[in-house]
């Protein structure tokens, strides 16, 4: 039997404003989750919001022991920024923030689970948003000032961080395709300065990391972009060329200034951008420019190279999207096949090889550096049921898929299941779920199960081994 090797860590990932609730207690200030799910709860599939989501806020015992009982090696989960700065900005401090997060990381030490951090996972402060959110390039130094307090407050203890969740729908999502918080439609224009700033805070905070914490925290510190394998139905060259332009600007966009030989944006990005631009009659390139000094900075700013995965698409080149748009710029139409196992996402197909795939792609691409499978997960719906073999499968498919590629040389240490519980799924609401658990979001004490698949990943996790084994309840003898 194939087996994991020794030090390879398995964990589960959740995010604040999806699973904590107590949106205004103890001096937390507004997000924009919290202003544009209450202002205009249309925009949330089954008119919901994260007030109290899967109150972990309140419910931090039980979290932690069902953490425990599946022998997990890490947990991630990210700070709320308006728990700690609840304007967003250094003025006003809210010990109350740091003292939860503080109890959260002891406790789960105490357990044995090392705390992977996640410093952004898109609640922004509406104070914030109120002068122009990412788009505003000042955000940047007001990231590095909310990651200093978290580093100097929680870096004694925690050793891995994330400073910035899937920059890539933060900003089409946000600021050009209105998905996500805070819903602006600006396509082809706010994606790009948002992303440019995003990408600028991470670099900076990396940079005051290695200055001021590093020697004596001696943590990790990276980002996190969302990769999605592209492959085409036809096999042509002009396709197949499509394929690899749509992962360069898609996840090249935030990977490629920082993993790369070159850094900077990618190539075949700036060229078609500044083209397109030019040829629609702006007399500047869309795509914002790094100063010499600045890609400098972004150039090596992660200690390693995480991502999330979802999708596997299949991919046609072709003029695509409204004009001007990341999609046409990109010049490449993705859809799926139809005949692939399909989720509650349309577009989220279990199609494992597709992780496979992205793993060997990344390691020829960027030089094969460390990296850490952040999220990935099976989304069920509404009534995803406890004896949830779907998911399983799933899981079989792509963990699968992780140790194949480690035993063809991809230097991956870490994979991370999407999500711990069942929780609040951002535009879906509560209508999508990926839990390992169970919650039950008309009880208010929001009962916590364990389905299935929270059985087969312990089990996983203790052997090591990807096997067909369905166990019917926890081993408690651990
Ligand atoms: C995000 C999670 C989200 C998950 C499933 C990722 O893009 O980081 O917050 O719940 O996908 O859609």
């Amino acid at each position: 039997m194939k087996k994991f090797p020794d030090n390879f860590k398995f964990g589960v990932a959740t995010s604040a404003y999806q699973i904590e609730g107590a949106w205004n207690e103890d001096g937390k200030g507004e997000s924009v989750w919290d202003n544009q799910c209450h202002t205009f709860p249309e925009k949330i599939a089954d008119r919901t919001n994260g007030d109290i989501a899967c109150d972990s806020y309140h419910k931090m015992d039980e979290d932690i022991l069902n953490l425990k009982r599946l022998g997990v090696h890490f947990y991630r989960f990210s700070i709320a920024w308006t728990r700690i700065y609840p304007t967003g900005l250094p003025n006003v401090i809210n010990q109350k923030g740091i003292d939860y997060y503080n109890l959260l990381i002891d406790k789960l030490i105490a357990n044995n689970i090392e705390p992977l951090v996640t410093i952004y996972h898109w609640d922004l402060p509406q104070k914030l948003q109120e002068i122009g959110g990412w788009t505003n390039p000042i955000m940047a130094d007001y990231f590095v000032s909310y990651a200093r307090i978290c580093f100097k407050s929680f870096g004694d203890r925690v050793k891995k961080w994330i400073t910035i969740n899937e920059p890539y729908q933060i900003s089409e999502y946000g600021y050009s395709y209105p998905l996500f918080a805070p819903f602006y439609k600006f396509t082809g224009i706010g994606c790009y300065l948002a992303g440019h700033n995003v990408l600028l805070a991470h670099g900076k905070a990396y940079r005051m990391y290695e200055k001021e914490f590093k020697s004596k925290q001696g943590g990790k510190v990276g980002i996190v972009n969302e990769v999605a394998w592209t492959q085409t139905e036809t096999g042509k060259k002009e396709d197949e060329e499509a394929a690899i332009r749509y992962r360069q600007m898609y996840f090249g966009w935030f990977v490629h200034p920082i993993f790369s030989k070159a850094g900077d944006y990618p190539p075949i990005m700036r060229e078609r951008i500044d083209r397109l631009s030019k040829e629609q009659g702006f007399d500047y390139s869309r795509l914002p420019k790094f100063t010499p000094e600045e890609v400098e900075m972004l150039h090596g700013s992660s200690d390693f190279l995480g991502f999330n995965h979802y999708n596997t698409y299949l991919v046609k080149s072709e003029p695509y999207g409204q004009r001007p748009s990341v999609q046409h710029d990109r010049g490449v139409k993705n859809y799926v096949d139809e005949s692939w196992i399909p989720t509650s996402a349309y577009d989220f197909r279990v199609t494992p090889w597709g992780l496979k795939n992205v793993l060997k792609w990344i390691k020829e691409e960027y030089g094969n550096p460390e990296v850490m499978v952040l999220e990935n997960g099976y989304a069920g719906f509404a009534n995803d049921p406890i004896e949830d073999f779907a998911r399983i499968d799933f899981m079989k498919g792509y963990i699968g898929a992780v140790l194949d590629a480690i035993l063809e040389g991809c230097n991956v240490t870490a994979y991370t299941v999407w999500s711990f519980m069942d929780n609040f799924e951002w535009s879906s609401g509560y209508s999508c779920r990926f839990g390992l658990f169970h919650v039950d979001f008309n009880d208010p004490k929001r009962k916590r199960t364990p389905k299935r698949s929270a059985y087969y990943y312990q089990n996983l996790i203790k052997t090591k081994m990807v096997t067909d084994i369905k166990p019917e309840s926890f081993d408690h003898n651990l």
